[in-house]
């Protein structure tokens, strides 16, 4: 499929509603593959506006790809040496979305000093950050919002400063 055309900026408080959206979407229609649906529900239970209202604000590095037309299609985050959030719309995967947003969030740490860095990826986001080179550490039980927690993979990656 031919790259998707997209620009990425800062998230701000009004992004929260299509946040939500395309994290919910991300999850349930991209995460089904790797997990249950009682996994997926407590996955999702408890997002909200105003969650991301607040993290738009309090976090240091919360970015939002949009397509021409003004549809956010992706989102990014970073949380100390971890690279927190990345999720795209299922409509707008394999064009290199994610691969931008992830660039630019490994941009933010190595700009902060930090070179080793790690995420907490589920199952179906492996093989992306294994093409990113991240590698495995281990498997880990990761808690949700709801009350079921999820298998995950802890994954590192040394940044290099050409990164
Ligand atoms: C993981 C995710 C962010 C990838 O976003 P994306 O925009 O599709 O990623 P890209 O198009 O930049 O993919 C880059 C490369 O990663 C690999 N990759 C991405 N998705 C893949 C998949 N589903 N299966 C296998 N390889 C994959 C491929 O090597 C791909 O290159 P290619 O398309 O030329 O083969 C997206 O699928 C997503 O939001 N998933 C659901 C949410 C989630 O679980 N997020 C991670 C939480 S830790």
């Amino acid at each position: 499929m031919r790259p998707a055309d997209f620009s990425i900026r800062p998230a701000s408080p009004g992004y929260a509603g299509a946040i939500l959206r395309v994290h919910r979407r991300a999850i349930l229609i991209l995460a089904r593959e790797s997990y249950s649906e009682v996994e997926l529900q407590s996955w999702t239970y408890g997002l909200s506006e105003d969650f991301y209202r607040a993290r738009t604000e309090d976090t240091a590095h919360f970015e939002v790809a949009e397509n021409p037309a003004g549809l956010l299609i992706g989102f990014a985050a970073t949380r100390q040496d971890e690279v927190w959030l990345v999720y795209v719309d299922p409509d707008w995967v394999r064009r290199g979305v994610g691969s931008a947003l992830l660039a630019r969030a490994e941009r933010h740490l190595l700009d902060a000093g930090l070179k080793d860095i790690w995420v907490q990826s589920s199952l179906n986001a492996q093989a992306f950050y294994v093409a990113h080179g991240y590698v495995r550490q281990k498997s880990l039980d990761a808690a949700t919002r709801g009350d079921v927690s999820l298998k995950a993979l802890r994954m590192t990656k040394t940044l290099a400063p050409s990164d």
